[in-house]
């Protein structure tokens, strides 16, 4: 038994091949471009372990793909292979259409190949009818896809009318229809998961909750957009990982699951949350970290509130989240107070000369 897994040099990915790995001796094929946002130090502690092999290569690349599941027959796909930063995304969306839509549909198409030749091999040695195939294809998606609510409205429920309002959310969306075409019209057993804001270990220092960190330490000023009221519903990267877990393993197929901690807070209680541990934690000489914080123009088209509905995964599947925002935030900064080093290979790109001296051009 192995499953592949793509995306699993980033932030999300790499957790949960970390956690995976750290519970089951099931083997991971990780295919990874290894955009900017792939990082192989993050599995550093993978190195020589074989269980887990990373193949540097495209979702798109449908050659390479049908290869990997021909020789190594997983009994699942998690698809972790995005461009996620909102931000990039407005600055240019090309790679957005590309990896999150075009990548997507090849990477179903791939998919579909390899899965039809398991049901007809199923068919044939054990009578068995293509929907008892055990092969599941899991997409990972985000809370985005479903626009912006307003301060009273109720949390985005899986029933909630898609509505994305970024070239980023707007990528996924389509990506997220391109799955559950591919069930309704092919039978593909599909499970799809869309989540709320994760944070926590190995985040790239470009979204909110590292980069806060990051330049708090660095004395440089926390820029926090508009008026800092937008509201993020929070859950520790964990957690998602064993949500994702769990639907894998019991979800019903052609489901979605929402996933989220209940945690919606605005980002400057982030930042100042931010701030406070910081000032316990790595007290500066003089004064607190909250006085770095600086409003800077908003993101254009900004949502203002996002906030999930988590209850058909509670309740069908029995997820739980294991942290609180209090007490994932705090392991957070603990984790990025212990691992300069990480955070420093990054900002300095010294992480790709390690991606390009160990894995470019080498497939398999
Ligand atoms: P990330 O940007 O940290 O990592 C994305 C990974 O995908 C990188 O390792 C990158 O090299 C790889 N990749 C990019 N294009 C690829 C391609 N064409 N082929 C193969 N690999 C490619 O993203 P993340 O935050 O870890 O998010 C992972 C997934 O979870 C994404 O699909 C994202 O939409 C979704 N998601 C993220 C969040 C969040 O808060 N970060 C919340 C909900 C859902
Ligand atoms: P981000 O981490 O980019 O995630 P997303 O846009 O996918 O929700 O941003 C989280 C929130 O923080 C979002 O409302 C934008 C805001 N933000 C800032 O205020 N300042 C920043 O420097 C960044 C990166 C984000």
């Amino acid at each position: 038994m192995t499953i592949l897994v793509t995306g699993g040099a980033g932030f999300i990915g790499a957790n949960f091949v970390l956690d995976w790995l750290a519970t089951s001796d099931e083997p991971i094929i990780n295919l990874d471009k290894l955009t900017y946002a792939g990082n192989p130090e993050t599995l550093a502690s993978l190195e020589g372990d074989a269980r887990h092999q990373l193949v540097q290569g495209d979702i798109g690349d449908s050659t390479l793909v049908s290869r990997l599941l021909a020789e190594h027959q997983p009994r699942a796909v998690v698809n972790f292979a995005a461009e996620s930063h909102v931000d990039r995304s407005i600055h240019g969306p090309g790679e957005f259409i590309e990896t999150n839509i075009v990548g997507t549909f090849r990477l179903l198409e791939a998919v579909r190949g390899y899965w039809r030749g398991l049901a007809d091999a199923g068919i044939r040695e054990q009578g068995r009818a293509p929907s008892h195939n055990p092969f599941r294809f899991l997409h990972v998606s985000t809370d985005e896809v479903y626009g912006s609510l307003a301060k009273d409205d109720p949390a985005f429920s899986e029933a909630h009318r898609y509505e994305p309002n970024s070239p980023y959310s707007a990528s996924k969306a389509a990506s997220d229809h391109l799955v559950r075409a591919w069930h309704h019209t092919y039978g593909l057993p599909v499970l799809t998961t869309n989540c709320s804001n994760n944070y926590g270990p190995y985040h790239f220092p470009e979204k909110l909750i590292p980069l806060m960190i990051v330049n708090a330490l660095a004395g440089k000023p926390l820029p926090v957009y508009g008026d800092g009221m937008q509201i993020r519903d929070w859950l520790y990267v964990k957690d998602h990982c064993s949500a994702i877990r769990r639907v894998l393993e019991a979800g019903r197929l052609g489901e979605v699951y929402n996933v989220g901690g209940w945690n919606e807070k605005p980002n400057i209680e982030i930042v100042q949350t931010i701030c406070q541990l910081l000032d316990e934690m790595r007290p500066k000489a003089s004064g607190s970290y909250a006085q770095q914080i600086t409003y800077v123009t908003d993101r254009p088209g900004h949502d203002r509130r996002y906030a999930i509905d988590a209850r058909k995964l509670e309740a069908e599947l029995g997820w739980k989240p294991a942290e609180t925002f209090e007490t994932g935030i705090r392991k957070t900064v603990e984790w990025y107070l212990a691992n300069p080093e990480w955070v420093q290979h990054v900002q300095s790109g010294a992480y790709r000369e390690w991606v390009n001296k160990n894995y470019t051009g080498r497939q398999t």
